[in-house]
């Protein structure tokens, strides 16, 4: 299994960034969850402040660019691609070699450039891995969640809302799929991971009697 976590970082200059507000806590519940139930798993982080869980191959990356490149890298390998990082949707075409510094800030602006969709890539190979995807959604979460998983063309979509969500150690996941909603409840991190886990066994099961049965 090939599992994003974390947050990317976009560079304005030196010191600072764009981001998004992500602990990477799901991530590693995720990865760890896969582990635990006998994947092979590597993890493609961007900056947090976690330790690896036993047994995960941990590949650290910063912007969106390099965790896209170290997707690609591992992506051939993987039966399983789980997309949970907060990747930042844009980065700074403008970005400065030097610190700005306050003086020259007078009607300065940032010159955006859209991000690539690490998800929407893995997800439009040609032999691509079973793909799952999430989103953290502020309202309206299963209307937004169907409409992103049609839009993303992913077997797998597991929503929150990000209020809950950002930076706790529990959370409440509800799963998208084929059959409809699957409501996982609330709970820890780690406990709504397994049953995440649970579920992608469940329908790569399905899958697999499917193939053997045409
Ligand atoms: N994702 C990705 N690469 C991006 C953006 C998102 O791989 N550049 C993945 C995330 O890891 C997550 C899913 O796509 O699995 C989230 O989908 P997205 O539509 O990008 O979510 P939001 O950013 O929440 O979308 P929106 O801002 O439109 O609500």
């Amino acid at each position: 299994m090939l599992v994003t976590a974390g947050p990317t970082e976009e560079p304005i200059d030196p010191v600072r960034v764009i981001t998004n507000a992500s602990s990477g806590k799901m991530g590693y519940a995720v990865a760890r969850a896969a582990c635990e139930a006998g994947a092979r798993v590597t993890l493609v982080s961007g900056p947090v402040a976690l330790p690896t869980p036993a047994g995960v191959e941990r590949i650290d990356v910063r912007t969106a660019d390099e965790m896209l490149e170290a997707v690609k890298r591992s992506v051939a390998d993987c039966d399983v691609f789980i997309a949970v990082a907060a990747v930042a949707d844009y980065k700074v075409k403008n970005r400065a070699a030097q610190k700005i510094k306050k003086g020259a800030a007078t009607g300065m602006s940032l010159d955006l450039t859209e991000n690539p969709d690490i998800l929407a890539h893995v997800a439009g190979l040609k032999d691509a891995p079973f793909c799952v995807g999430f989103a953290a959604e502020s309202e309206r979460l299963a209307e937004n969640a169907r409409a992103k998983r049609e839009k993303k063309r992913i077997p797998l979509l597991a929503a929150n809302l990000a209020q809950q969500a950002l930076g706790a150690d529990d959370n409440d996941i509800t799963l998208f799929d084929d059959r409809g909603e699957h409501p996982l409840g609330r709970g820890s991190k780690l406990q709504l991971a397994r049953k995440l886990v649970t579920h992608i066994a469940g329908m790569l099961a399905g899958e697999k009697r499917a193939r053997a049965k045409a």
